[in-house]
């Protein structure tokens, strides 16, 4: 897919992908602003680019804390970009462990804000229609934004509102009545899928397994002993921990064990310090970044204001906990990566010079494809780990296992990176 012509503007990494592209990061190399663009190519077909107009003329509406802020869009040919707030903290599927979820304080927090999120944009008619942890994205201060607007809809218009039929959004998160029914209520069904959004952030899909509609599937009560956040020892500490940091991070460590840890860097240090050294320095400093070709310009002003101004470069970079460093060089990491896939069933392919695809199915026998990326940063190996397409969570659980695969070559030494 073509680089956008954007004057000034650099892109920095690519964010995600999806069914319709990619969504990449901008950085004016002026003024520091960033910005999420996604680039939709509409040449398949009619439908979709009715479907790319609805998605603008919904951003255009919308304006709430809780909602990834729209600046605007630019079309060259087939090609849609959409310019959009860049949410450096991430995927909310990236804070959830498997099996675990995430301190409830913070899922606390998370779920008030996503209720905001939605109770907004019912106000207004809208309904979302595949909300999920992929979906939901966080700021630098970690408070949460809905994003993609793909698949939402108009329900109401002047105080009128509509059933609905389509069947549509990601299956685990689809209410039961739009299985059912051949209409059913907007509202509703964007409340099913918060709580299935609570229920992973809360212990990783536990509940959702004692919830199954069909008996012979629900879980038994040997195979719920046998969950790890079922079993898990709550110490009157470990709760009160919980209370405390609200800025923490649940994670493992190479023993396994669960802790709790800082997850921001303290920007009062000058240096950025995070387990696993997830943080990578400046924005010069990635090594994949490209210059955007000075050519004609777009939307000048509509991208004045935004708020990425205000941010550091690191703070500029997307937080991400599937990452962390090896201790082998880059052929190596790559050759102890492909070994691990494969031992795992899964395919590998070298999509460029230092990337690699792999492609498998997940538990469902659904398909997961992810990238990993390889960088040299201050003479050590970084694996990035990005989901391309299937369910966050079952990425995440395979990366763990990968990581615990490759547990004898990771690098446990944490490197205080300079503030640039
Ligand atoms: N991934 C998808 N959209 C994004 C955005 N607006 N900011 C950061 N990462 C993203």
């Amino acid at each position: 897919m073509a680089v956008p012509f954007v004057q000034d503007w650099d892109l920095i990494q690519t964010l995600g992908e999806g069914a319709y592209g990619e969504v990449r990061l901008l950085v004016n190399r002026q003024t520091g602003e960033a910005v999420a663009v996604k680039v939709i190519d509409t040449s398949q077909g009619k439908e979709c680019s009715e479907n790319v107009k609805k998605e603008i003329c919904i951003n255009k509406v919308l304006s709430h804390p809780n909602i990834v802020r729209f600046f605007g869009h630019r079309r060259e040919g087939p090609t849609v970009y959409l310019f959009l707030e860049y949410c450096s903290g991430g995927e909310l599927f990236d804070r959830i462990e498997p099996d675990l979820g995430m301190p409830e304080r913070e899922a606390h927090r998370f779920f008030q804000q996503l209720i905001a999120a939605v109770e907004y944009l019912h106000s207004v008619g809208i309904t979302h229609r595949d909300i999920k942890p992929e979906n939901i994205l966080l700021d630098d201060k970690d408070n949460l934004k809905l994003s993609d607007f793909g698949l939402a809809t108009m329900f109401r218009h002047r105080g009128r509102e509509r059933r609905l039929n389509r069947l549509c959004g990601t299956l685990p998160y689809v209410a039961p009545e739009l299985l059912s029914k051949l209409e059913f209520s907007a509202q509703p069904a964007d409340v099913w899928a918060c709580g299935i959004v609570l229920t992973a952030m809360l212990a990783g899909g536990l509940l959702s397994k004692l919830l199954r509609a069909l008996p012979e599937e629900r879980l038994s009560i040997s195979e719920l002993k046998t969950d790890p956040w079922f079993s898990q020892t709550l110490t009157s500490s470990s709760s009160h921990n919980k209370l405390l940091c609200s800025d923490t991070q649940l994670h493992r460590n190479n023993s396994d064990r669960v802790q709790f840890s800082s997850s921001q860097p303290d920007p009062a240090l000058g240096v950025c310090v995070w387990e696993g050294s997830v943080c990578v320095g400046g924005a010069d400093q990635v090594s994949f970044s490209q210059p955007a070709r000075p050519d004609n310009m777009l939307l000048g002003s509509q991208l004045l204001g935004t708020p990425g101004a205000s941010q550091t470069p690191w703070q500029r970079l997307v937080r991400r906990m599937t990452r962390f460093f090896t201790t082998l060089d880059s052929s190596a990491s790559c050759s102890a990566l492909r070994d691990t896939c494969i031992d795992l069933g899964h395919t590998f392919k070298h999509t460029c010079t230092n990337q690699v695809t792999v492609s498998t199915l997940d538990r469902r026998n659904n398909k997961l494809i992810f990238k990993v990326h390889l960088m040299e940063l201050d003479q050590r190996v970084l694996l990035d780990f990005r989901l391309s397409k299937g369910d966050g969570l079952e990425f995440k659980r395979l990366f763990l296992k990968i990581k615990q695969k490759l547990s004898d070559i990771i690098s446990t030494q944490k490197i205080p990176l300079p503030v640039t």
